[in-house]
């Protein structure tokens, strides 16, 4: 498959001493977004960062910002996400807030909606919200760490979700997030994603520019 697709560093796995300049250099290899993971401690057992780092890094870029919330909280904090910059916020179905009303909590405040699926919740967790959502992310590991294996199983959600969309005609953004690289790619591809985070296979490159390029070119293949 050809058709274009988008790709999201995840700056998880960049120097976050030097947060501004990874995110510049993001955008020098040719990214379409910044991948924003934002871990509270509770949701997940890691802790990264919040909307004061999101509002730093704000001029440092143009590149579209892609926040996922792995927080226990979103309503809390969605409005403070979206004052900082973030352009699209993803929260996890699993948090318990109710989605809808997180959904429109995101679109009041201007900003695009995408609702995040654990590896075991299935695929009908997000078949209520489809028409308002710009995004479903389907997580291929376990939210909390980068550095972690492509778990191909989660494709059949993939599958599904790309199915439900396309019966009620809508063409909207499948995203997989964890262990993305030009080997994995193919395979969520064809299972119908169309947006791909990479955390560690571009920040840990030498040369991001063709590391971005690989992926792409793993598309066409
Ligand atoms: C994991 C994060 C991912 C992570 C991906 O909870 O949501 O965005 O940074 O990192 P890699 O690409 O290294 O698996
Ligand atoms: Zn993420």
């Amino acid at each position: 498959m050809t058709a274009s697709i988008k790709i999201s560093p995840s700056i998880l796995a960049s120097d976050f001493s030097r947060l501004g300049e990874e995110a510049r250099r993001a955008e020098a290899a040719g990214a379409d977004m910044l991948h924003v993971d934002v871990m509270d401690g509770h949701f997940v057992p890691n802790i990264t960062l919040g909307p004061p780092i999101v509002k730093a890094l704000r001029p440092c870029t143009s590149l579209f910002f892609d926040v996922h919330l792995m927080i226990s909280d979103p309503l809390k904090y969605v409005g403070d996400f979206i004052a900082a910059g973030a352009e699209r916020i993803t929260f996890h179905y699993e948090c318990g807030a109710d989605p809808a009303e997180v959904i429109a909590r995101i679109h009041a405040g201007g900003c695009e909606a995408g609702l995040a699926l654990k590896p075991a919740t299935p695929a009908s967790a997000a078949l209520p919200y489809l028409e308002s959502l710009e995004m479903a992310l389907v997580m291929t590991v376990e939210p909390g760490f980068g550095g972690q294996k492509f778990m191909a199983d989660q494709m059949e959600k993939v599958r599904a979700l790309r199915a439900a969309f396309d019966a009620k005609g809508l063409c909207t953004d499948i995203q997989v997030d964890g262990g993305i690289t030009p080997e994995t790619l193919p395979l969520a591809r064809a299972a119908g994603a169309n947006v791909f985070v990479a955390g560690s296979f571009l920040f840990n490159a030498e040369d991001m520019q063709a590391a971005v390029q690989a992926l792409r070119k793993a598309n066409s293949n």
